[in-house]
């Protein structure tokens, strides 16, 4: 035991030696640990939640977000930076706190969402803010191929979460889909069926994980293509 610990502390040396940062980055148990509770009310997420958000003082809070997410949280239509307008504002704060918290990893995010959000009242106004964003229907949408196929997984495996117009479901935590850019939701799909994405719902994970890369394609092209309310 003892020789052990020493070859790695020797092994952490050259990590040292090189000026390599400590991880200062905040990480939280996820969906890789045994006992996982998905979506586990407490601490900043329940405080949040708790808030009575505020449009204004969210449009204000939200401007060093901007850069990347654009004016009005539209993203980007490549899919870089994912839409956050019209998503529903329990999604988003489940999102920035798992994210605050270190369950699910965002580097480039870092430190926008810690040090320049300031606690659970701010969260709440940026979510009311956002939620209250208009959806619009300029989204990237994917090439558009067997539509058909798609259309039938989607109902039949997504819609009874996402909703059948992708809606999603504000009260479960179930984030909109429709009016989503087609890469972001191409890539989480991907992520959230092969475990890196670790803070997400079980049940999702086993309904997408017999999917082979080209259906989760399609299927997230088809839920880019969902009209909007
Ligand atoms: C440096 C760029 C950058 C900045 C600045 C930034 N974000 Fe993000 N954000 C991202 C990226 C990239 C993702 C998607 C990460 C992924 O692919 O999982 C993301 C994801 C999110 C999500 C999850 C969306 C979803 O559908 O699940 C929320 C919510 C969010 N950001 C809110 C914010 C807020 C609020 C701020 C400002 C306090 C902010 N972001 C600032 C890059 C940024
Ligand atoms: C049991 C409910 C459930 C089912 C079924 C389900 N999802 Fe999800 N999905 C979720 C939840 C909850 C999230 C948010 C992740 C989290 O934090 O847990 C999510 C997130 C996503 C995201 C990322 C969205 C974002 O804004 O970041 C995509 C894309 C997605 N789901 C696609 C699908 C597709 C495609 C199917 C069907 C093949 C599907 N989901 C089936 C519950 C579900």
């Amino acid at each position: 035991m003892k020789t052990c610990q020493l070859m790695l502390s020797l092994l952490a040396l050259p990590a040292l030696a090189i000026g390599v940062e400590p991880e200062t980055v905040p990480r939280a148990a996820g969906i890789e640990s045994a006992g996982y509770v998905w979506n586990e009310m407490e601490g900043e997420k329940l405080l949040a939640l708790q808030a009575k958000g505020d449009v204004s003082r969210g449009a204000v809070a939200f401007e060093v977000c901007q850069g990347c997410h654009r004016n009005g949280g539209t993203g980007r239509v490549d899919g870089s930076y994912p839409r956050l307008a019209g998503q529903h504002a329990s999604v988003l704060v489940k999102q920035m706190t798992d994210i605050r918290a270190g369950r699910r990893d965002n580097r480039k995010m870092e430190p926008f969402s810690s040090e320049h959000v300031l606690g659970p009242q701010e969260i709440a106004d940026i979510a009311a803010y956002l939620q209250a964003q208009p959806v619009t229907p300029d989204n990237g949408q994917g090439p558009g191929k067997d539509q058909g196929r798609a259309g039938k997984l989607y109902q039949r495996d997504c819609a009874d979460c996402h909703g059948t117009q992708g809606e999603g479901d504000a009260a479960a935590f179930y984030p909109r889909l429709s009016g989503q850019h087609y890469r972001y939701l191409r890539r989480e799909a991907l992520l959230i069926r092969d475990g890196g994405r670790r803070n997400s719902n079980p049940d999702m994970v086993k309904s997408v994980r017999n999917y082979s890369d080209r259906d989760l394609e399609i299927v997230s092209d088809y839920a880019s293509r969902l009209p909007l309310p």
